[in-house]
């Protein structure tokens, strides 16, 4: 996003925090909303949040990392699950993510340094029959083996 995106983005903050401001609850509504308008939880968002609503930045990053919905980094052009459910993961779904980690060099939570990549840990996703389950964005890949996830990725590096 440009800088004067980002800026627009900012002024419609502005407009969520005022609309909840007065309301019981106002935090998650208004994290809720910035995270659907930025795509993540800018520390500018935060900073702006924090100021009028009178919360402390400590207590909004509390919330940020707690629900897995927000993100404080943006997120990759790709999202990769992987569903550690308990079908999956008595099929070694660990080894999968352990597999996909050493591959893109990061952790589940975390985006790759080219904006390529996020790694998500999930939970059932409702394809238990095709454990172990992977998705890359909308795609699902099930029943793979760690020596898979290579070729994989692959697709999705070009
Ligand atoms: S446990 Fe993985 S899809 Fe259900």
């Amino acid at each position: 996003m440009t800088e004067m995106e980002f800026k627009e983005k900012l002024s419609k903050l502005e407009s969520i925090i005022n609309e909840h401001k007065n309301q019981q609850g106002a935090l998650m509504p208004v994290l809720n909303e910035t995270q659907e308008l930025f795509g993540y939880l800018p520390e500018e968002a935060q900073k702006r949040i924090s100021e009028e609503l009178d919360i402390s930045m400590a207590e909004i990053y509390g919330v940020a990392t707690f629900y897995s919905r927000f993100t404080l980094k943006p997120r990759g052009k790709h999202t990769i699950g992987v569903c550690l459910g308990t079908a999956c993961y008595v099929k070694n779904a660990q080894e999968i993510i352990d597999r996909i980690k050493k591959e893109i060099k990061i952790s589940a939570g975390e985006t790759t340094d080219d904006g390529l990549f996020t790694l998500e840990a999930t939970r059932c996703i409702g394809c238990c029959g095709l454990a172990p389950v992977m998705t890359v964005g909308e795609d699902v890949y099930g029943k793979i083996v760690p020596e898979d996830v290579t070729d994989i990725i692959k697709k999705y590096q070009g």
